[in-house]
């Protein structure tokens, strides 16, 4: 068996993400792939644990240095666990969010250097990334407004100031840009089915589809 594809999705909050994961894991399993549908902070047991320490409690809760070694805690748990051992079966791994969110939250926009993000990931996951990365990319107002409409409890993240938020969509963009090969930006303004069939598209020229 040939190893897997590994395909991760970024972008805001309430950019469309979790809604494009599904449709992706449908898509790709009715051509007959394992899928596996997963997402971060979590995926596994331990990584979910660190999930809740992460995404409840105020805004300010911890640094962003300690926000990253918590993360990567939780990704290499992750990677190690699940996601590795998926790849090497010859699963489709689909996870929502991955180490651009730690880029583009704790450092494009929570301040800390890129350079200790890379140290961290390195000594995490030597190397250890994904074969394409689809970019939701919405306006942060957008974004907010659709995720208040989920009617769910606001995450610490969510709580950030409009600013910060704005800057995450400009630090994934600039990620993409850094890193063509590997990332695709996606208009997240399509309705549901339509940004579904963009990203597919786009697994189909850059992996080939099942
Ligand atoms: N392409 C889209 N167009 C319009 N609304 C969307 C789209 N994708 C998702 N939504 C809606 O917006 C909200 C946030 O979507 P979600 O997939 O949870 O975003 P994310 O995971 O990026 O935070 C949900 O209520 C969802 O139904
Ligand atoms: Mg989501």
């Amino acid at each position: 068996m040939s190893r897997g594809r590994f395909i991760t999705l970024e972008g805001g909050e309430g950019a469309g993400k979790t809604t494009l994961a599904r449709a992706l894991g449908e898509a790709l399993r009715a051509r007959g792939a394992e899928v596996v549908l997963t997402r971060e902070p979590g995926g596994t047991p331990n990584a979910e644990a660190l999930r809740a320490l992460l995404l409840e409690g105020d805004a300010g809760r911890w640094s962003p240095i300690a926000e990253t070694l918590l993360l990567y805690a939780a990704r290499e748990d992750h990677v190690r666990r699940l996601i590795e051992p998926a790849l090497a079966r010859g699963a489709w791994v689909v996870c929502d969010r991955f180490s651009d969110s730690t880029r583009a939250y704790q450092g494009a926009a929570g301040g800390l250097a890129m350079e200790r993000i890379e140290a961290i990931e390195a000594a995490a996951l030597g190397g250890m990334a994904p074969d394409l990365t689809l970019i939701a990319d919405l306006g942060a107002q957008d974004g907010l407004a659709r995720a208040a409409s989920r009617g769910e409890a606001v995450t610490r993240f969510e709580a950030h100031p409009s600013e910060f938020h704005e800057r995450l969509r400009q630090a994934f963009l600039d990620i993409a840009k850094t890193e063509p090969e590997r990332c695709a930006v996606l208009d997240a303004r399509l309705e549901p089915d339509a940004l579904a069939r963009a990203a597919l598209s786009v697994i189909e020229d850059r992996l080939g589809l099942p």
